[in-house]
């Protein structure tokens, strides 16, 4: 058997000796918004170190545990807490969460995420619905030996953040009076905040906000026929925008400032997700 399918096989069988639960939707929760999980129906939570072979997240503001649980009613699993690809990992084990949530029984994946601005109409505290999206200087997770259980050698990726998801996004955001932005996430491998000239390239390319995950999380969902979408929450304005120097402090502290509307967006999204 390959090699990461089989890692994956005995990380599910790890996971359902814990919970019978069948999530219909998987959540990662981004920056700031952590604290998401614990207000949920919460019927089991799995630590990332309990599950041999998992990676574990290492970045302040990612706590580490799949929790799985309800809001309202609609049965979910949450990654409460992502792993990033320059934490060290490769791509193969960054995207594993987001495989066994689907082996779980998953049909959808919402995925939120902190972002630097890089339209110049964005401000920070903003939201964007993620229409689509580049990858920069990241590998795609789906490089190697294709997983035949998993997906075809060649997926198509031209609605990779599935059309009838962004509309149920638009409508709660609607409803909620939340203002929404759309636009393209590009994905770089950071750590390293980017440079004003490379922000200028992503401009040119067509990005509006950039960040150091998702995309790939996005393609291996693609690949195995979940359906995706996301919500960006603006943190920044992005290198060379921004009129001060960039921390991860005021990432974070931006996201939790944004996280109340957040979080209700979320909240309504999996219910019309469901629905
Ligand atoms: N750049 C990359 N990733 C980010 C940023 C940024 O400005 N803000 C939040 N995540």
């Amino acid at each position: 058997m390959n090699e990461i399918y089989e890692k994956l096989t005995k990380c599910l069988a790890v996971v359902r000796a814990k919970t019978s639960l069948h999530p219909k939707v998987a959540i990662v929760l981004g920056s700031g918004l952590g604290g998401y999980a614990d207000e949920i129906d919460i019927e089991t939570t799995v630590s990332y170190s309990e599950i041999d072979g998992f990676p574990q997240s290492t970045v302040p503001g990612h706590s580490g545990r799949l929790v799985f649980g309800y809001v309202k009613g609609v049965p979910v699993v949450i990654m409460q807490g992502r792993v990033h690809y320059y934490e060290g990992y490769d791509v193969n084990n960054v995207v594993l969460p987001i495989r066994l949530m689907g082996l779980l029984g998953a049909e959808s994946l919402l995925l939120t995420n902190a972002v630097g601005a890089i339209n110049k109409t964005f401000s920070a505290g903003d939201f964007m619905l993620i229409r689509d999206q580049i990858m920069y200087n990241v590998p795609s997770p789906l490089i190697g030996e294709n997983i035949e259980g998993l997906g075809t050698r060649f997926p198509d990726m031209s609605e990779i953040y599935n059309k009838t998801l962004c509309e149920k996004i638009r409508s709660s955001a609607d409803i909620l009076g939340i203002r929404l932005h759309e636009g393209v996430y590009v994905q770089v491998s950071g750590p390293n905040f980017e440079t004003p000239a490379e922000i200028s390239a992503f401009r040119a390319l067509g990005a509006d906000v950039v960040g150091m995950s998702t995309a790939c999380e996005a393609i291996a969902a693609n690949h195995m026929g979940m359906k995706v979408c996301g919500i960006s929450c603006v943190s920044n304005l992005a290198a060379g925008i921004s009129p001060t120097p960039l921390t991860h402090d005021e990432v974070q502290e931006m996201a939790d400032k944004a996280a109340p509307q957040f979080k209700k967006l979320v909240t309504e999204s999996i219910v019309r997700i469901d629905g």
